[in-house]
Parts: structure tokens; sequence; C-alpha cells
């Protein structure tokens, strides 16, 4: 099949590379004209496993493409993909959908033909009606149908999220259209995955609901750590001992700095906005964006209680940088909200980060990249562990606090504290 990807971004340029792994022709475009250029030179733009090779191969083999020119790789497609941003909306917290509506304006300009148009960017229930509205206006007069299929890649396991998924969702109420997106996604269905067919505005909405669920979960467990830090119980047995039973599940039950990336934040606010539209009260989720946002407070508070609080002038080293580890992500990113507070307090930050340093900290005064651990560690006060890479695993935590009246704060509960403590480390985790 002809397929086309409007937005090269995370979403777009892995599920491109992933359609054309599965014998499809794919044309990646977007309107950032250096990303296309970059991409049509071996440059990948974004940091994810495995995918450099993959786009490499399907490139070589003549499947994939990329272009600047949206237009003409609309008119050449059969089925089109719109897979750009939609960030909050600072006014109101809505979903902004002004990129999705430009995308669907020029699809109306191609229109040259039958077309799928297919809404992966998460977008509000009803935007696939607007979408459809925009488009029965097209000069050409072609048939067309619009339909949701809303992407659950998680980034840093994006590809085995879209090789092997739990489901894939599809909403349209076309039998036509229906017909051709179950053969797209047969390779996969094939495999593991359960093709759930439903209408389109639910389609829409299983995408929000999911990471609002996503995100009540995460949240509980911190809120939770903080009962725990109190009442001397491991929140990692909680995690355990809750994740055992099968209607609860052990996923999404570690508790960390508080979630993060690209998607929970911003859906979480959109689904409360949305929902408020139609005179609902979503309080859990509303309760769920509070507690996320205190939770930086909290653990602000943590960092000033175990250094006495005294950070002026201390070295405060951060290791990781991202919001999670296997990625380059560092929208909403918990250190975005640790670090400015610090520096105010005149603390100095180090920062090591797998995937280089980061624009989002080069404003600041005062912060630092090091090249490796062991130089972003050699005069810190207190290392805070803030994203699970792996290579943060297997520390030698006792040579880099070695002569040194060092605190390791891990917000990610990597060590054993009855390790540290032998090791005479002294070492605070979170719910520990
Ligand atoms: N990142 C994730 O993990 C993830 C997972 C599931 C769903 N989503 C959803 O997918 C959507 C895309 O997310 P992303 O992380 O890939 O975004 P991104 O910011 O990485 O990429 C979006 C791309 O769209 C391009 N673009 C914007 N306007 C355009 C236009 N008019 N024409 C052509 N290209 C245009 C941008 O230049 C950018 O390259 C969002 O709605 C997001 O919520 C993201």
């Amino acid at each position: 099949m002809k397929l086309c990807m409007i937005g090269t971004g995370y979403v777009g340029l892995v599920s491109g590379t992933c359609f054309a792994d599965i014998g499809n022709d794919v044309i990646c475009t977007d309107v950032d004209k250096n990303k296309i250029q970059n991409l049509n030179s071996g440059i990948i733009p974004i940091y994810e496993p495995g995918l450099d090779e993959m786009v490499k191969r399907n490139i070589k083999q003549g499947r994939l493409t990329f272009s600047d020119d949206v237009s003409k790789s609309i008119k050449k497609s059969d089925i089109v993909f719109i897979c750009v941003g939609t960030p909050t909306n600072k006014n109101n917290n809505a979903a902004d959908l002004k990129n999705v509506f430009k995308v669907a304006n020029n699809i109306k300009s191609n229109l040259n033909k039958y077309k799928i148009i297919v809404t992966k960017s998460t977008v509000p229930v009803t935007t696939g009606d607007k979408i459809e509205k925009i488009l029965k206006k097209n000069k050409f007069n072609s048939k067309f149908d619009v339909v949701s299929n809303p992407e659950f890649l998680r980034e840093g396991e994006a590809i085995r999220d879209f090789v092997v998924p739990d489901r894939v969702v599809v909403g349209t109420e076309s039998k036509k259209a229906l017909k051709i997106m179950r053969s797209l996604y047969l390779p996969i269905i094939k495999k593991t995955a359960r093709f759930f067919a439903t209408s389109r505005r639910c389609a829409e909405l299983i995408k929000y609901t999911s990471n609002a669920f996503l995100a009540t979960k995460i949240s509980f467990i911190n809120e939770v750590a903080n009962l725990c830090e109190v009442s001397g119980v491991n929140i990692e047995d909680i995690s355990i001992g809750m994740g055992l039973d099968q209607r609860i599940g052990e996923r999404f039950l570690r508790a960390g700095p508080g979630y993060g990336g690209s998607c929970f934040p911003k859906d979480t606010k959109a689904i409360v906005t949305l929902a408020k539209k139609f005179k609902i009260n979503l309080s859990i989720v509303s309760s769920v964006i509070k507690s996320n946002e205190n939770r930086s407070k909290i653990l602000l508070n943590r960092i000033l209680k175990i250094s006495k609080n005294k950070v002026k002038n201390k070295i405060i080293t951060f290791l990781g940088a991202t919001f999670k580890a296997n990625t380059d992500d560092m929208r909403e990113s918990p250190c975005l909200k640790l670090i400015p507070p610090l520096i105010s307090k005149g603390a100095k930050i180090n920062y090591y980060e797998p995937t280089g340093p980061k624009k989002e900290l080069k404003k600041f005064k005062n912060v630092n990249f090091s090249n490796n651990v062991l130089d972003a560690t050699k005069k810190a006060d207190l290392i805070i562990i803030h994203t699970e890479w792996n290579e943060f695993k297997q520390l030698n935590l006792k040579k880099l606090t070695k002569n040194k009246n060092v605190i390791v704060y891990d917000m990610r509960n990597i060590y054993s504290p009855e390790k540290m403590k032998k090791n005479g480390i002294k070492y605070y985790g979170i719910g520990r």
C-alpha cells in the first residue's frame, strides 16, 4: 500500500518506518525542511533504539522515502496518516489542534482520489468529525474516509510496541476503510495483537482514557511512597504485593519522580478540559494532575532536607536528564522542575545524560554538562539518579563517593538501601 505519514516526529518516523518494514511504500513528510534534509542524508533526528538501522534498511530497499513536499506526498498516497503534534494550549489546557487542522486543509487541497485519512495524533473526541467536515469541501469531489487509529507506542520501546502491540485500535463507521485498515495491520495482528474495531469517537477517547489511567497508576504509587517514607515500609514491596493481583498488574506501579514526557502531562489536561466542555467533571484525573505537579515540590523539599538545607555553592549532579531511559525526549522531564529552584537557591548543577547535552538546560547559568559519569560526579556533594538508564544500574558508588561526604539520592530505586548502608554510603531512595 502507498502510505504517507504527515509529521516525521517520534510517532510519524517510527510508525512510517515500521509500516515500510512490513512491505508498504511509505513517504514520511514534514514541514521541517531541515529534519527531512537530515533524514535524506542518513541523520536520524531522534534517539530510539533500533530505529537507525531500520530506517537505513528500508531506504536501501526503496520502500521508505522522505519529502518536505507535503502536498505531493498526499497526492501520491492511498492512506494518509496525520502524525503532527497536539501540544497543550497554554490558554485553556485543551489540546492545541492547529497543526491537525492545517494538515486537514492541506489534504483537502490534494485529495485527488479516494483516500483514507487516519488520525494517529492524539486528538479529542469529535476531532475526526471536524476533519471530515473540512474534507467534504474538497475541490476534486473525491470520496474519502476519516479513521481514528491512536498510537500507543512508548518512546524507548517504540519499535517493539509498534510491531508487537497489545492492541491495534481502529475507529471508523466505514466498512471499506475498516477492511483496508485491517489488511494494512494484518502482519502485526497475525503475531499477537488484538485488532479492536470500534467507532471513530470511541477510538479517539480510548487513547485519552488509557493515558489518564496510566498517569493515575503512577501518581497513586507515588503518593503511597510518601506514606511509606514516614511509616517504615518499603514501596518496592508494596508494588510487588499489589502487582501480583492480576486485576491490578505490576506495570506502572513504580514510584519515582513523577510522570513526564510528551504525552501524559498534556493528555491528562486535555481530557479534563474536554470533559468540562461536555459538563462532566473528571475529578480523579484532575487530582492526578495536581498530585503530579505537587510531586516536584515534594522531591525538592526532600533534596533540601537531605542536604540539611545547605545547597548554596554545593555541587548537585544529575545522572540522566530525560524523563525516562532510552529516549532523548526532554519534554516535561521532572528535572526541569527541580533544577531551576535549586539554582535559585545557589546550587551548582552538573549533569550527565547518555544522549548528550540538552538545549533545555543550556539557558541556565551554573548548569554544566559532563561527558561521563566520572567527570559529572567528581566534585559532587549530592548525586541524584534521575533517569533509569542501564548504565547507571551498575555504578561503583563506593568508588564514586570515596573520601567525600557525598549523598546519593536515587529517584529510581535502583540500588539496595541495605547494601548502601553496608558500604557506608549516605543513600536515600523513594518510599523506602
Ligand atoms: N511521542 C510519543 O511517545 C507519542 C505516543 C503516542 C501518541 N503520540 C501522539 O502523536 C502525535 C505526534 O507526537 P510526536 O511525539 O511524534 O510529535 P513530534 O513533535 O515529535 O513530531 C511532530 C512533527 O510534526 C511536524 N508538523 C507540524 N505541523 C505540520 C504540518 N502542518 N505539516 C507537516 N508536518 C508538520 C513537526 O515539524 C514535527 O516534526 C501527538 O499527538 C502525540 O500526542 C505521541
